[in-house]
């Protein structure tokens, strides 16, 4: 494929990884090599852990990066890439840091976060979400969410067993599966269900790998990339399949749970652990500051969990990084404590309208098909399979070349024929967005 100079940059790669590994994973294919160790190259000697080497390159993070590049070199881009709100953290929680600052609390904390972030998180689980967590033993802050789901998928899965992931995916999750040497069962949902996982796919799914050593099943709810929320029903249902697999823990990210657009009762927003008692023993519960709080270069995320799950992520992380930013810790006690819920609601208000606009907008671009609007995240994932036959990567990489609009390809969520559209910016700027799509595409037809 033959790519003009300035979109090679589409195509660059950080240090860590070279540029045949992105373009391999862009074009949806695994980076994976059937050696068991291969050197870095021809004249370096040393050679990288296959587990390392196997793993795929973000795309999200690198097509984000190469926006940036892109941008500083003076090309106008319009990115709708990444999941990152574009509103700034509230004031109460930069004030908390820079008093932080000020105080010289800038010493390591106990592995699983100071007591005062650990007793806030708790008391937002019973508060908000109806589950009970002790603040000593049960509750381990991590470095961003990504870290605690990391130290989740390790504490439950190793070489020769397999893990559920539900398709969509967030990329992440199969990458970190291969990292612990597990291996990823991948469970197809359907645009036509809104992407959520039926009770009967799950069933399914359990029976025909009831030959695999399946320890856990992550749970994306609302989901990144599609926005799919499941309900307290759905989710009732699919506990009532899990509970004849007692030994398969849950990953239950919801890290998303403040961004719910529904506000029936029965749509409500129900952590995975509070369905049953039997589902709380097994659930590891995942948030985080960075998508309610727009705390995300801060790191912080935390795991919930029954004592034995939670002491082992404490082990892991006691290895790998000793605590999370004692700075942000104490930011993350601000935002649970400090920050008014009407300002949490108003964000959530401007987030739907901004959803709405983005839905309308899609609405009238004929052959993008969205079956079923999100209800939650910041994400929308059309299905634009009707052009380029379906090849969702070149698509991104001619919008990007033709109009300056960078989308991420459905392929790296396991999505294959979808763009994924984050609509977590202006007003203003998903309005250009818009514009240049929908040129894009009739001139497409
Ligand atoms: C589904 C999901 N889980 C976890 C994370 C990690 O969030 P962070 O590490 O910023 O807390 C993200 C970030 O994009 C996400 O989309």
């Amino acid at each position: 494929m033959k790519l003009p100079s300035y979109l090679s940059l589409f195509l660059l790669t950080s240090n860590a990884a070279p540029t045949s590994a992105f373009m391999t994973s862009l074009q949806g294919k695994s980076a994976s090599s059937t050696k068991l160790r291969s050197t870095t190259s021809d004249e370096n000697p040393i050679a990288v852990n296959p587990l390392v080497a196997n793993v795929k390159v973000s795309a999200t993070v690198q097509i984000f990066s190469n926006v940036k590049q892109m941008q500083a070199e003076g090309i106008e881009v319009t990115s709708l890439c990444v999941g990152e709100p574009d509103f700034p953290p509230p004031q109460a929680v930069l004030d908390a840091a820079s008093k932080a600052i000020l105080d010289c609390d800038t010493r390591y904390t106990a592995v699983t976060g100071t007591a005062p972030l650990r007793q806030a998180i708790a008391d937002d689980l019973l508060n908000r979400k109806g589950v009970k967590y002790d603040a000593n033993t049960e509750i381990v802050v991590g470095n961003g969410a990504k870290q605690s789901v990391y130290q989740g998928v390790l504490t439950t899965a190793g070489p020769g067993d397999a893990v559920i992931i539900p398709a969509p995916y967030w990329p992440s999750y199969p990458e970190m599966v291969a990292l612990a040497g597990a291996e990823s069962i991948i469970l197809e949902t359907q645009e036509k269900d809104g992407y959520l996982i039926t009770p009967e796919a799950l069933q399914k799914c359990l029976d025909d790998n009831k030959d695999k050593n399946i320890t856990l099943m992550i749970l994306c709810n609302p989901s990144n990339p599609t926005g799919g929320v499941h309900n307290k029903k759905r989710l009732e249902e699919l506990a009532e399949v899990l509970a004849g697999h007692p030994k398969i823990a849950i990953l239950a990210d919801e890290i998303y749970e403040r961004l719910v657009y529904n506000d029936s009762e029965e749509d409500k927003h129900v952590s995975f652990a509070s369905i049953s008692p039997e589902m709380y023993k097994r659930t590891m519960t995942i948030n985080g500051f960075s998508k309610a709080y727009a705390m995300t270069g801060m790191r912080l995320g935390y795991m919930a969990a029954p004592k034995p799950l939670a002491k082992a992520a404490t082990t892991i992380q006691s290895q790998l990084t000793s605590c999370a930013g004692s700075i942000s810790q104490a930011a993350g006690v601000a935002a649970l404590k400090n920050v008014e819920e009407s300002e949490m609601e108003q964000n959530v208000q401007i987030m739907r309208e901004k959803r709405d606009y983005v839905i309308g907008r899609l609405k009238d671009m004929p052959n993008v098909e969205l079956a079923v609007p999100p209800t939650g995240a910041f994400y929308v994932l059309p299905d634009v399979s009707k052009f380029y036959e379906g090849d969702d990567t070149q698509l991104c990489l001619d919008l990007l070349e033709k109009k300056r609009l960078a989308l991420v390809p459905g392929s790296s969520f396991g999505a294959p024929g979808t763009v994924r559209i984050s609509y977590a910016t202006s007003l203003e700027e998903l309005e250009v967005a818009m514009n240049k799509l929908q040129e894009f595409l009739e001139e497409c037809d």
